[in-house]
């Protein structure tokens, strides 16, 4: 069902320093900050030839990723997306397969302003997953 690696995105606790790595020690194009308050986060995206990696730093008073920097203070891998034809029918199949979708259940549109869902790390080896429809 999963078709291509869309994203892997880092949770960082300095954007700006994140974005200086990635940029003058690994030479990567880094965009400019994307601010997306109802994401709770600001996103830099890290173009590769092959993929992107997101670079998010918290955003606002109850952010998905302020709990994940404070237990990972330095950052981490915090989520890998993967790309799919229809976010409805991905959704349904991973509901009759007994996966957990976080939140409501209802695709959200994500930082490419494209509809998402979050499935539980619980399901995937301790790996949060993003399904992305492209
Ligand atoms: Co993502």
């Amino acid at each position: 069902m999963i078709g291509k690696l869309n994203h892997v995105a880092i949770a960082v606790p300095n954007l700006v320093e994140a974005s200086s790595v990635y940029n003058d020690v690994l030479g990567a194009k880094v965009s400019e900050p994307i601010a997306m308050p109802e994401h709770g986060v600001t996103t830099v995206f890290v173009e590769l030839p092959n993929t992107k990696i997101e670079l998010l730093e918290a955003l606002g008073e109850d952010s998905p990723i302020a709990k994940f920097i404070e237990n990972n203070p330095k950052g981490g891998m915090h989520h890998i997306c993967y790309e799919v034809e229809d976010i409805f029918k991905a959704r349904d199949e991973m509901i009759a397969k007994g996966v957990t979708v976080l939140g409501s259940g209802e695709p959200k549109n994500g930082a490419h302003n494209k509809p998402v869902i979050f499935m539980h790390p619980k399901d995937f080896m301790g790996t949060l997953i993003e399904l992305e429809q492209v």
